[in-house]
């Protein structure tokens, strides 16, 4: 049964306990409910479980599953809205957010810098089910303003845009949003759910990839939706439930495990990533060095209002371009060679050639995805050896 969660609790404390149900064997560890489906008492009782489900009680893990609950009730009391729904992998939840909630004839206004798979949804399928979608450049908010118009049903964007680490504002977008009745529905992942306050923000719905920090660990995919109990349980899960993007409970339990130190791991990430920053900031070699909480990024102020501290990640751009880049990339010893970022090893990732080769060089050039860019996701690692290891790489160049 599902524990009591007090309000008071800090976010730590909700991270390792918030959700909790326990079986009748009263286990200390979270439960791993591995299984698709439950055994009713009764034909009676299947008839009235299909009918209208209790809190605990669950009827087929594509529906909702106890591990998959603990993950969504403790998630939900740290971000602070009233309900969750866990998904598949982040994909699966910004797909679902927005598929759920969109009908023919809509509009949405998104951001225009956005991780390569979120542009797909946006510029591809949702256009090709008669969503019309306006991109703007989501740090001007003139362009926001100019874009919404009444009957606007979302706008979308990620509080910190993937690669290029563009910080919105999200309380004025949200304003800009709510005078003409749409949902904000923000992709959180490179703020963290230790950093996040976007609820307090104006955000109506907020989506993780839990296969980033919230895992931690590089082991299993997963995604969350976050919003209002009415969002999620008439409009998400109807979604969900019926096209399949449930979350595994094996990897319930790895992210459930995973919010245990999700504090403490974050918050280390983060003081190296300043101090890689710092380090690296001013080298000849590098033509830019992003970070949301460098007093040089173009959204200084705004980070720094929004955020207690400048995450995990950071980008730095290469002055000799893409084969200056790889061959940085290729004289790394520590940092790995990678796609995933978040996770306690520290990971590099070339955006212009992985991550955001389909887009035109063109846009690549108006995002600014450089050729010379590369994308830091910095780990547990000690954070001396850490600039050790990138010095070695420029060095190199
Ligand atoms: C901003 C952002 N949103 C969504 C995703 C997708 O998450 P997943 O790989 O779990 O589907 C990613 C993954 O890199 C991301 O960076």
């Amino acid at each position: 049964m599902a524990g009591k969660t007090p309000d008071n609790w800090h976010a730590r404390t909700k991270a390792v306990h918030a959700g909790t149900r326990r079986s009748q064997y009263n286990e200390m560890s979270e439960a791993i409910f591995l299984t698709q489906g439950f055994v009713y008492d009764s034909a009676a009782s299947a008839e009235a479980r299909f009918l209208q489900a209790g809190p605990d009680e669950f009827i087929y893990a594509r529906y909702g599953n106890p591990t998959v609950a603990m993950f969504e009730d403790r998630i939900a009391a740290i971000e602070g809205t009233e309900a969750a729904f866990a998904t598949a992998s982040g994909m699966a939840a910004v797909n679902g957010a927005l598929a759920s909630m969109l009908r023919t004839g809509d509009h949405v206004v998104s951001a225009r810098a956005l991780f390569g798979s979120c542009l797909y949804i946006l510029e591809d399928l949702l256009t090709r089910y008669g969503v019309e979608v306006t991109f703007v450049d989501g740090t001007d908010l003139a362009q926001w303003r100019a874009a919404v118009r009444p009957g606007t049903k979302a706008v979308f964007f990620e509080s910190i845009s993937n690669p290029t680490l563009e910080v919105i504002d999200i309380p004025a977008v949200a304003e800009i949003a709510h005078a003409v009745g749409a949902l904000v529905v923000v992709d959180n992942v490179f703020s963290t759910p230790v950093y996040s306050r976007a609820v307090a923000q104006g955000a109506d719905v907020i989506i993780y990839s839990a296969t980033k920090h919230i895992d931690g660990q590089g082991r299993c995919l997963g995604g969350v939706i976050l919003g209002t109990r009415d969002f999620i349980r008439k409009t998400v899960e109807p979604y969900m439930k019926h096209t399949g993007g449930a979350l595994s409970p094996f990897n319930a339990w790895v992210m459930l495990k995973g919010m245990e130190t999700l504090d403490l791991r974050v918050r280390a990430q983060t003081a190296s990533a300043l101090a890689i920053a710092q380090a690296l900031e001013g080298d000849a070699r590098l033509s830019r060095v992003l970070y949301p909480h460098l007093p040089s990024h173009p959204q200084y102020a705004i980070a720094c209002a929004q955020m207690e501290a400048g995450g995990t990640l950071l980008s730095i751009d290469v002055a000799g371009g893409k084969d200056a880049a790889f061959r940085f990339l290729d004289a790394l010893e520590i940092f790995k060679i990678t796609n995933n970022l978040g996770d306690a090893k520290s990971l590099v990732t070339h955006p212009a050639t992985t991550t955001h080769q389909r887009l035109a060089d063109d846009r690549k050039a108006a995002l600014g995805i450089t050729p010379g860019l590369i994308r830091l996701s910095v780990g547990l690692e000690d954070a001396g050896d850490l600039i050790a290891d990138l010095r070695g790489a420029l060095d190199a160049i």
